[in-house]
């Protein structure tokens, strides 16, 4: 199987322009002329490399128990494709896939803290006590930890952009017996950037990205000055680590990562790394699926790109037996802030927080309070040119509103009228950030104020008070960490969290636990500490639990701890970043809902299965199994019932997913009904019980995805609950293909031609000729298991006949997400020919999903404009 095609991703909020005149912005996804080449177990590979020793060079030897290939490059670009699909022909090669891309998450930075020391953390006023630690509270980690179970004994393997170990709360070393970091290493280099060759070494040090110490403090940070630790702080931590300082990670990397992950003993793998794709078919999907048939779980975050609506499952989440992870926001926002004093008129001195932002020259500054506007909820308050009447600034400090347009942009403006100080409040209801603003040289000191505090000046200021400032040196201040509680969104889904199932419905992600709004250890030079909002702060919390609960059930085994956190856990309500609704998030979001470590660590009923699978209208299973496992010795009852989670519409008039927020929900649930209400189970043994579903009587043109739960309340006091997902309609008749249509190479929007054009091509297999090539565009509103685009003849009357033409070179894609593709045509056909020179048309076939492929009739079709070509 090979892949020929550029896969450029699209922005969530690009999403609203889907259509001919969309346009196409993004990167490159796949590493042009690289693959993956996996060997067949009992095949000498030496063939191998005799047949490509001049043709290309090998980036990675992927030599692994569970993954024997190497990743290669091929020095002619130009041919490469034709050479891979060659490659497929011989007797030691099972697979051959395109190397892809992967960007590193873009998860939110709330805040961090100051960069370039730990010295001001030491102001830092110290929370004692027990673990108050809200990630924890809401997952039950307090209580096992009150136990004293705390990961010991673990091995937790983490893939990531390394770790800076030097934090003193992450063990401040690496690789010796008494380091938290025992193993790992550094696959890539700091200079690699996903397109480049990566250069290893033996040290994971990471001090320029942040991402994977933020991740490492969730599972195991060390008691600290902030009063927190991670979840499991006796475990052993090894950091393999996949990003330079910038760009993304090549699928040879991450498979070479998770191999040495594996192989190095960790009894846990964790990633917090993800692409758009909706197929558990990707080789590194594949590659972690077989590393948890082996018997080790392996986490994977669940994505961040909820806007994008449903079925957007992300790789390697969606694979086979991958437990995937979903977010939820923190019930409060960790807020660090330095302290300061203030008067109203003259009185008593009051204390404020903020965040200090750059530059930050406040020390002995003490003036009062000036604000250009009243209004608190001015959206774009501070962005024209202050009033002609605004006084002279100089002696103030100017207290502007947060939005619309930038701070240095309010700065400017503030120092028009000679503000040397200007203090932001924030616009949103939780947590300040370091505003920076020293393009602006007037301004020497900035800073944020939470929206609180920042209305409560601007009222006092309406009513004619006089407030006055007197600053800290904020050198020596103390650091206050404080939380805000999250009354909007705290405790429900991120509203980022990424909708799946699969186009297979697959029932993703299996569970949820909080990764919004997360406080966690940064690089030193990067702030030492910050809070981030990501599945990707989600996920390691989840493998740390995994820690905990091995720790009191005395086993390792993926499924049994999958299943008993997945029926443990709380469903929640669906929010939808605004408002909360009576009806259960779907499972599609939530999974099975928070984890609650505590009852997975203790429960003594085991469910054979995390989740019941119903499938589509087409392939619709009426009944499912599950076993009810009594592990206790006395007997149990069970009363078993059912409640239904929101049903979503998938489409509404477009043949483009809704958004979310956007997609519309109806409580229409599907109507379940148990093999018994009730079933009585004897210690040590296990009862079969029967799940027959008949879905809603919903528009099935607008695919619908029901779910819900099945709820057993023991009477030995465990209440649980098992997922279930299906869909009403047919993914079969889904449409996949919106338009296929024709630009050119030199269009960086690559937007449609409307008129006749003719490509002069280069006959040559070297790119020193500059060419401008036809670019064949695909826009793909759903996922499609096989895209092909051929180049059809037509004659001098336009008549393109029966003709439906040859695949031209990089055709067929496999396995496409709903995402926009193209493909430059270089005038040759798949198997390497020259098109005769003459007149084409671009023909798109995108094979519906559960598609029989030799059957025309199931693709979606689409032809371009026509179009000449001609070589030199
Ligand atoms: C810790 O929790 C226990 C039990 O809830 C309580 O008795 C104790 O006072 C708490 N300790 C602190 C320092 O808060
Ligand atoms: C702040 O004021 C104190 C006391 O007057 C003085 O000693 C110190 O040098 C001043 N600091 C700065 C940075 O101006
Ligand atoms: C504040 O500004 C907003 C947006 O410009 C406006 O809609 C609102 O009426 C203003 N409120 C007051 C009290 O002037
Ligand atoms: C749904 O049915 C199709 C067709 O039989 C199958 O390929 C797919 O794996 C099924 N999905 C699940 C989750 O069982
Ligand atoms: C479900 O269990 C019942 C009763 O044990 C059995 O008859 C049936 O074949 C099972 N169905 C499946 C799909 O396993
Ligand atoms: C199980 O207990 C919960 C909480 O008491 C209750 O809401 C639910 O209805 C019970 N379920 C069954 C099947 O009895
Ligand atoms: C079902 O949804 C489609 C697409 O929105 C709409 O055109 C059709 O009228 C709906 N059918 C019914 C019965 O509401
Ligand atoms: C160009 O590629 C073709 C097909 O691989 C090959 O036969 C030919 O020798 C190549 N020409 C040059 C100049 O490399
Ligand atoms: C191709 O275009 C690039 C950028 O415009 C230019 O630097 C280069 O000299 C061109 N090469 C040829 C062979 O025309
Ligand atoms: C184009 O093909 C059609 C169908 O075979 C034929 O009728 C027509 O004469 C052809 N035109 C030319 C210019 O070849």
């Amino acid at each position: 199987m090979v892949r020929g095609y550029h896969l450029l991703p699209l922005l969530a909020s690009a999403l609203s322009i889907f259509s001919t005149e969309a346009k196409i912005t993004g990167e490159t996804r796949h590493l042009p002329g690289s693959y993956i080449v996996e060997f067949e177990d009992s095949q000498d590979s030496a063939e191998f490399f005799n047949h490509i020793s001049s043709k290309a060079k090998t980036r990675m030897n992927l030599d692994y128990k569970l993954f024997k290939g190497v990743s290669i490059q091929f020095h002619n670009l130009k041919t490469a494709e034709e050479e891979a699909g060659k490659l497929n022909s011989l007797p030691s090669v099972r697979q051959v896939w395109p190397n892809r891309v992967y960007s590193l998450p873009k998860d939110e930075i709330v805040w961090t803290g100051r960069s370039g020391g730990v010295d001001y953390i030491k102001n830092v006023k110290r929370q004692l006590g027990n673990d108050t630690f809200t990630p924890h509270v809401m997952t039950q980690v307090d209580k096992l930890r009150a136990k004293g179970i705390t990961g010991k004994g673990v091995k937790i393997g983490i893939i990531d952009s390394g770790v800076d170990y030097t934090h003193p709360a992450l063990g401040g070393c690496f690789g010796g017996p008494d380091c938290l970091f025992t193993f790992g290493s550094d696959i890539v280099g700091d200079d690699y950037n996903g397109d480049n060759t990566p250069v290893p070494d033996d040290d994971p040090y990471d001090g320029c990205g942040g991402h994977g110490t933020h991740v490492s403090g969730i599972i195991a940070a060390q008691a600290n000055e902030l009063g927190f630790t991670g979840a499991a702080p006796d475990v052993t931590l090894g950091m393999f680590r996949v990003f330079g300082c910038t760009g993304g990670a090549g699928n040879d990397v991450l498979i070479d990562a998770y191999m040495k992950a594996f192989e190095a003993g960790s009894n846990i793998i964790t990633a917090s790394i993800g692409g758009s794709s909706g197929w558990s078919e990707d080789p590194w999907s594949v590659a972690v699926s077989r590393i948890v048939e082996a018997g080790v779980p392996c986490t994977v975050s669940a994505g961040n790109d909820g806007a994008v609506g449903l079925f957007y499952a992300s790789t390697a989440s969606n694979g086979k037996k991958v437990t995937s992870i979903a977010s939820i926001d923190n019930e409060v926002t960790p807020l660090l802030l330095t302290d300061s004093i203030f008067t109203v008129d003259g009185g008593e001195q009051q204390r404020f927080g903020y965040a200090l932002g750059e530059p930050g020259k406040w020390t002995n500054v003490s003036l009062p309070l000036w604000t250009p506007s009243f209004n608190t909820t001015d959206p774009a308050q501070g962005c024209t040119a202050f009033s002609e009447d605004t006084p002279d600034l100089s002696g103030y400090i100017v207290l502007i509103r947060r939005g619309t347009c930038t701070f240095v942009e309010k700065a400017t403006n503030a120092a028009q009228f000679g503000a040397k100080y200007v203090l932001f409040y924030n616009n949103v209801r939780v947590g300040a950030i370091g505003p920076a603003t020293s393009e602006v040289s007037r301004v020497l000191g900035t800073g944020m104020v939470t929206a609180d505090q920042g209305e409560s000046w601007v009222a006092s200021l309406e009513n004619g008070s006089k407030i006055v400032l007197n600053m800290l040196d904020p050198n020596t201040a103390p650091v206050s960490l404080t939380y805000q509680k999250n009354t909007v969104t705290g405790g429900f889904a991120s509203s980022y969290t990424t909708w799946n199932p699969t186009f297979e419905l697959d029932v993703k992600p299996q569970l949820a636990s909080p990764g919004g709004n997360i406080l966690s250890t940064y690089p030193i030079p990067l702030g030492t500490y910050a809070v981030l909002s990501g599945t990707s702060m989600a996920c390691p919390l989840v493998a740390a639990i995994y820690a905990l609960v091995s720790n009191v059930r005395g086993t390792l085994d993926p499924a049994t701890l999958e299943n008993i956190l997945s029926a443990t856990s709380n469903p929640q309500f669906l929010n939808d970043g605004t408002n909360t609704y009576t009806s259960l998030a779907p499972v599609a979001q939530l999974g099975s809902g928070i984890v609650q470590a505590y009852d997975a660590a203790y429960a003594t009923t085991l469910l054979s299965k995390s989740s019941l699978a119903f499938n589509d209208t087409d392939h619709f299973v009426d009944t499912l199994n599950f076993t009810i496992k009594n592990l206790g010795t006395e007997e149990v009852t069970y009363e078993l019932g059912s409640v239904g989670a929101a049903t979503g519409y998938t489409f509404s008039d477009s043949i483009y997913p809704d958004p979310f927020p956007g997609l519309e929900f109806t409580d229409e649930y599907a109507t379940v009904a148990l093999s018994e209400p009730k079933v009585t189970v004897p210690g040590g043994e296990e009862v079969v019980v029967s799940v027959t579903v008949t879905p809603p009587a919903v528009n099935a043109t607008r695919l619908p995805v029901y779910s819900g739960y099945i709820t057993l309340n023991g009477t030995n006091g465990d209440s649980l609950s098992l997922p279930y997902n299906g869909a009403v309609g047919s993914l079969h008749d889904t449409r996949v293909l919106d338009v296929g249509y024709l630009s050119i190479s030199t269009d960086e929007e690559l937007d449609p031609i409307t008129s006749r054009a003719s490509f002069v091509l280069p006959r040559t297999n070297t790119t020193a000729v500059n060419a401008t090539y036809p670019v064949a565009v695909a826009l793909l509103a759903f996922g499609s298991p096989q895209v092909n685009i051929k180049a059809v003849p037509v004659n001098a009357t336009g008549f393109a006949g029966a003709d439906v033409g040859n695949h031209i070179f990089g055709s067929p894609l496999r396995y496409a997400s709903r995402d926009p593709f193209t493909l430059n045509w270089n005038g040759r056909f798949a198997d390497g020919t020259w098109a005769p020179a003459g007149s084409y048309k671009l023909r798109f076939e995108a094979l519906h999903i559960f598609g029989d492929a030799a059957n025309p009739a199931e693709y979606d079709i689409d032809e371009s404009v026509e179009f000449s070509i001609r070589f030199i």
